[in-house]
């Protein structure tokens, strides 16, 4: 019984100590954030306006991946995607949306899963009030 009490003590102080080591760390000064002032400010940028959906825009070239006439923030993950959703040949017609190209369909009527990044080829448009990157490409 004894024994057991010293056992105790001991942890007991242990804890202590463990404690007072802790206090005696630096304060973290957690004011200092909102004490900073921001002078550097200047207007938000113009937001992107997308076009309306519904309307398809006229391709360039032969085989061109159409590009996208809406935004294009679906996300497209390992377990959903999200274009699909509007896109897929099940789904396309109730969406009014054009189904997905023949060439993104396996023969079992699933999405060939090479065309799984949709994205990747098709890019949407929008009228942008910020310069993006220089384009001058040619159709010629
Ligand atoms: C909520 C439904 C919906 C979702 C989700 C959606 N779309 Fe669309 N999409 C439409 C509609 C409606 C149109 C306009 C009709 C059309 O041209 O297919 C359209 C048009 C398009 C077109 C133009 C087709 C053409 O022939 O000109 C492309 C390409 C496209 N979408 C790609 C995508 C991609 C890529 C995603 C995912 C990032 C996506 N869409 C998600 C509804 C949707
Ligand atoms: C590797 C590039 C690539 C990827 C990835 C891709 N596409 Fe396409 N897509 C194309 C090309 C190229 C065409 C045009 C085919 C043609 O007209 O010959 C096309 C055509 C389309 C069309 C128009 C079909 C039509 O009949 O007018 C839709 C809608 C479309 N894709 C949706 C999607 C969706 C949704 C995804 C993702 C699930 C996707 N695409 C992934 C390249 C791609």
């Amino acid at each position: 019984m004894k024994k057991v009490l010293t056992l105790v003590a001991l942890m007991a102080l242990g804890a202590c100590t463990g404690q007072q080591t802790h206090n005696t760390a630096e304060p973290v000064n957690i004011s200092s954030l909102g004490r900073s002032n921001i002078t550097d400010v200047r207007p938000a940028d113009a937001m992107p306006i997308y076009p309306k959906k519904g309307a398809s825009i006229e391709r360039s070239f032969i085989h061109q991946p159409p590009l996208i006439p809406h935004k294009a923030d679906y996300s497209i993950t390992i377990k959903k995607n999200g274009c699909m959703t509007c896109h897929s040949s099940a789904k396309a017609q109730r969406m009014k949306a054009t189904e997905i190209h023949s060439s993104h369909i396996l023969a079992d009527d699933k999405l060939n899963n090479k065309y799984f990044n949709c994205t990747q080829c098709h890019v949407p448009q929008a009228e942008n009030k910020q310069k993006l990157v220089e384009n001058d490409f040619s159709n010629q």
